[in-house]
């Protein structure tokens, strides 16, 4: 009897223009904007991101990370039987992104594929999700993907969020297993807090009504995001029964180093156990946190039976966490 689920593959993928902040406060600089590389370090400790051309839309991402976590796995599409892709950016009002990946993935067996939205929180969401199916037996080999071309709703004339985004996509292949797996998982929302961060935009009789860029509370968001980030960590850990100490890895949303390094710190975890990719990669929303996981599993950092705390927060207010072994 398969009573859990399992990660067996990881993959990622990035758009193949980098973007430094000087590069970034150059362009910026050229339609009066202010900024510098200095500022974008010492507020979010980001570096540089990486944005797709104009036209390159979420499912490309996606697609190419989900091949590179199919191979990691030694899996065929065809095996796969859910498709879940959490993302804000998706390519169309509808059909879901991952419908567009299931057929740009050549997946003719009719399996379920569906989007998922938690903004940020997205791939906490998803392999829950999936978890979730795979646990009831719905499902034995899903593809779990979190797809963003952020770039696309930002308004680079808001140096105080153009700055933080970048695009990509990761994925993980989960199956069926004897042994978990997925340990723990908790999530968690309050639309109290619909206005901090979001999109307020739609598209509304051919048009787009409300506006299309996306809009941050930055204070807002920095304090629910590392009070909920400890809770939510505390609780998981609490429901597997294992103990911060025993974690190998926290890999916490990528959106902005000081936020990641206060959630190390209270959960009394040394800062070397802290898998960081912002400064290369920005926060990739939904994104981040798969990319983080393929980054370190590929470089070695992260290997079978570790034991892995994953953290989202974003936009909604949404939160939540996963704890697997490897
Ligand atoms: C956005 C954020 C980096 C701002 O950092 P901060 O230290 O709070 O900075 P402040 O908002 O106090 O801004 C300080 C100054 O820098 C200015 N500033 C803002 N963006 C700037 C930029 N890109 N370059 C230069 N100056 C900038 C502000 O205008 C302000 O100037 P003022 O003091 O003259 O008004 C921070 O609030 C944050 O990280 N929030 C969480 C964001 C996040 O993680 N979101 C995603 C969650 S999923």
């Amino acid at each position: 009897m398969n009573a859990f689920s399992t990660i067996i593959g990881t993959g990622s993928y990035l758009p193949p223009r980098r973007v430094s902040n000087d590069r970034l406060a150059a362009d910026l600089a050229a339609d009066g904007i202010e900024t510098s590389d200095e500022w974008i370090v010492s507020r979010s400790g980001i570096s540089a991101r990486y944005f797709v051309d104009p036209g390159v839309p979420c499912s490309d991402l996606a697609a190419a990370a989900a091949r590179r976590a199919l191979d990691a796995a030694g899996l065929d599409a065809s095996a796969i039987d859910l498709i879940v892709v959490a993302t804000s950016t998706p390519d169309m009002v509808f059909p879901s992104t991952a419908c567009i990946v299931q057929h740009k993935l050549g997946i003719t067996n009719q399996c379920a594929a569906f989007d998922l939205q938690a903004v940020c929180s997205g791939f906490t969401y998803a392999v829950t999700t999936a978890d979730a199916f795979i646990r009831s037996g719905q499902a034995t080999n899903a593809l779990v993907i979190g797809s963003e071309v952020f770039s696309r709703i930002l308004d680079f004339r808001d140096r105080t969020t153009c700055v933080l985004f970048g695009d990509g996509a990761g994925a993980v292949v989960m199956t069926a297993a004897e042994r978990p797996g997925v340990m723990a998982s908790r999530l968690h929302s309050d639309g109290r807090h619909v206005g901090i961060l979001c999109v307020p935009g739609n598209v509304d009789h051919g048009a787009v009504s409300g506006n299309a860029f996306l809009r941050m509370d930055g204070a807002a968001v920095f304090r629910l995001a590392v009070n909920v980030l400890e809770q939510v960590a505390v609780e998981t850990l609490a429901a597997a029964g294992v103990t911060a100490e025993q974690l190998d890895w926290l890999i916490p949303h990528q959106a902005n180093i000081r936020i990641m390094q206060g959630t190390c710190r209270k959960l009394g975890l040394p800062l070397d156990k802290m898998i960081a990719t912002v400064a290369e990669h920005g926060n990739t929303s939904a994104a981040s946190i798969p990319l983080a996981l393929d980054v370190a599993v590929r470089d070695g950092r992260i290997r079978h039976g570790h034991k892995v705390l994953m953290e989202g927060v974003g936009g909604g207010f949404t939160w939540g966490a996963v704890l697997v072994e490897m």
